[in-house]
């Protein structure tokens, strides 16, 4: 399976934090907010991955995470060069997706939670097996800011609603969707939405109309955070902190998790770990075991 990390947009809602610097690369606590959705698709044992984001950004992501080499997997680039919708990034990848199945994780999007990973690389498999899409809804407060399912009187899923402005359920659905390869086409089939997006709801409305969209609902041992705002990235930053200092062990590390996935050797892991010695994350990297 492919991976995407969309990290592309305005980032108006940040202004004017986002004026001279990408909303993805801003740090949530101690790394790179982008660190997060790469540490989701690394996790998910994905190590073919295309980051996407606008021209004038893209060159800040290959300073920061460069070839993918030095954590034993292949990270490339490519230019969207208008927020035209999530949707859109299908398009733009469909060289890169070729014949697979892929992932998408959204730049701004963090999640935490035991069993997470188990998850993850259960619905890697599921996706291959069953050739459905996968998603995953979220108990939220405020489901107007997000795509949101709409439960019929059996409890059915019956459509997905972008935006509601009367949602009718809580459920928000996530920033990560597991698709099958039928994913190129359909993106090209879809229509930009009445706010002039390709919305990644159309396609989801697809494959739920289609029987082939999996949805699973995350119960509230999982986190979900989008730091797509002031308040939600503060939010986001403490509570990484908070868990951070009471486990003493790093989330979204993305250097641990090559080494802990087998992509790169202890040596390899001790060389990043010099050049980042400097830091309280290198320190951390330095005092990491070898198996
Ligand atoms: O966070 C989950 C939500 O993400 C879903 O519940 C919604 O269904 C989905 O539409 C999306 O809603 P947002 O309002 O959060 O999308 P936003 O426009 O903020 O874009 C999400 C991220 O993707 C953000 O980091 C910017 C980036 N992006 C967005 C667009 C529209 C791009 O890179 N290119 C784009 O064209």
């Amino acid at each position: 399976m492919k991976g995407i990390i969309l990290a592309g947009g305005n980032g108006t809602r940040m202004y004017p934090i986002t004026k001279s610097i990408s909303k993805q690369l801003l740090c949530v606590y101690d790394k790179p907010m982008v660190y997060y959705p790469l540490a989701t698709l690394l996790s998910a044992g994905i190590t073919d991955i295309l980051l996407i984001s606008n021209p004038n950004d893209l060159p800040s992501y290959i300073k920061l995470l460069g070839s993918g080499t030095q954590l034993g997997i292949k990270i490339s680039y490519i230019e969207q060069l208008k927020p035209e919708g999530l949707a859109q990034a299908f398009i733009i990848a469909a060289d890169f997706i070729g014949s697979e199945d892929v992932c998408m994780v959204l730049g701004d999007n963090i999640f935490h939670g035991n069993g997470f990973n188990e998850l993850l690389v259960n619905s890697v498999v599921k996706v291959k097996q069953s050739q459905n899409a996968t998603v995953f809804g979220y108990y939220v407060n405020d489901p107007n800011r997000y795509g949101v399912l709409n439960f019929d009187k059996s409890n059915k899923i019956s459509s997905i609603k972008e935006k509601p402005l009367n949602p009718n359920s809580n459920y928000a659905v996530i920033g990560l969707y597991f698709y099958p390869n039928s994913i190129i086409k359909i993106a090209k089939s879809i229509k930009p939405s009445k706010r002039g997006e390709l919305e990644i709801t159309s396609i989801n409305n697809i494959y739920l109309d289609n029987n082939k969209l999996n949805v699973e609902l995350l119960g509230s041992g999982y986190t979900w955070l989008d730091a797509g705002n002031p308040d939600s990235l503060l939010e986001a930053s403490n509570f990484i902190q908070t868990i951070e200092k009471r486990q003493g062990k790093k989330v979204a590390c993305i250097e641990e998790i090559a080494f802990n996935k087998g992509y790169i050797n202890f040596d390899q892991l001790k060389h990043l770990a010099h050049t980042l010695s400097t830091s309280e994350y290198g320190q951390y990297l330095l005092n990491i075991k070898s198996k």
